[in-house]
């Protein structure tokens, strides 16, 4: 049996951190499959990257709520959902152990 070279192993590794790395740049949502119509929910949804490439992903008929504890950081996401000019998406405040959302009303959380 032929090992693969040193180099294309090298090569093969590089190319595979490289997508990977290019998945976590576009958030951590990147990660997940996500449907046309799903409820998203991110718990802890910071400056709101992931919230917002998931409402890319979940369409018109999905909806994603941002949930954050802190005051500057719901002004951030708010300011970048406005920019992006997306309008399923919700940003709220409060602890994730305190989630004021109804039972079964989420189909994923990121
Ligand atoms: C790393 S950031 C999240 C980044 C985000 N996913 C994005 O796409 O930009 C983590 C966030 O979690 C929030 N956080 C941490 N603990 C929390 C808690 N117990 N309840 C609510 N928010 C929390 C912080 O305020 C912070 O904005």
């Amino acid at each position: 049996m032929d090992l693969p070279r040193g180099d294309e192993v090298r090569r093969e590794v590089a190319g595979h951190y490289g997508r990977l790395a290019r998945d976590l740049l576009e958030g951590g949502a990147a990660l997940i499959d996500l449907g046309s119509g799903q409820v998203v929910l991110d718990l802890g949804s910071g400056g709101g990257i992931d919230v917002l490439l998931s409402a890319r992903r979940v369409g018109p008929h999905g909806k994603v709520h941002g949930f954050d504890m802190a005051d500057d950081m719901l002004e951030l996401a708010r300011k970048n959902q406005r920019e992006a000019g997306i309008d399923n998406v919700e940003f709220l405040k409060g602890i994730i152990e305190a989630v004021p959302l109804p039972d079964e009303s989420i189909d994923v959380v990121i």
